[in-house]
């Protein structure tokens, strides 16, 4: 896909996921399962993908790293929503397998970082304030969290924040999550 069109998709989706919160449609989501996660892939890419909340029919990798194999993929996701939910260090094992399964073709790191926020949210009150969270040692943490999470939990942990509904933490969070990946906003 050329550059231009990429920048597009994102610049729009970037302003469904900011919809996604002002409306309150994110309220509405399941939280913590795979079809609260299709949900909010769906809200965030509707229109802009054909695959948007649908779970993948290929096999993907990144970084040297394949995710689950698309033929296993249905049976897995049950599996991961079923995870507890109790704790940081549990949500986080859980964060930690939805990445591995990468349920989507694009888009996972997005729409999965919100719905490990939701599931903080509602556990523990808690959110993480992303924009204190380094991008470079993000990519690092999540290319080394299906060996060990520890990286990722310690990158985490200290920027959790219990200002949940806070206009600032959401939307900066929203902007940076797209930083993370590639999306820049065009400076006027
Ligand atoms: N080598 C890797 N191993 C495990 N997870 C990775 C790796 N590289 C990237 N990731 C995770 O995948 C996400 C990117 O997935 P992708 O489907 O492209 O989502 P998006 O389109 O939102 O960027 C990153 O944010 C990171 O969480
Ligand atoms: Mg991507």
């Amino acid at each position: 896909m050329d550059r231009n069109k990429r920048y597009e998709i994102d610049r729009l989706s970037l302003q469904k996921a900011q919809e996604l919160f002002a409306s309150g449609a994110i309220n509405r989501m399941e939280v913590g399962t795979a079809k609260g996660l299709c949900e909010i892939h769906k809200y965030l890419f509707d229109g802009l993908y054909e695959f948007a909340g649908k779970i993948r029919k290929l096999n993907i990798a990144k970084g040297g790293f394949r995710f689950a194999n698309c033929l296993y993929l249905e049976a897995i996701l049950p599996v991961i929503e079923k995870m507890p939910e109790g704790t940081f260090e549990e949500i986080i094992a859980k964060y930690v397998e939805m990445n591995i399964a990468h349920p989507f073709l694009e888009g996972n790191g997005r729409a999965t970082r919100i719905w490990l926020d939701m599931m903080l949210k509602k556990n523990l009150g808690k959110v993480v304030d992303w924009q204190r969270v380094d991008k470079d040692l993000y990519l690092q943490a999540m290319e080394r969290s299906p060996v060990n999470d520890l990286e990722l939990r310690v990158l985490l942990q200290p920027v959790l924040t219990d200002r949940v509904d806070d206009r600032e933490v959401i939307f900066k969070g929203i902007e940076q999550s797209y930083y993370y990946e590639g999306y820049r906003k065009e400076e006027d």
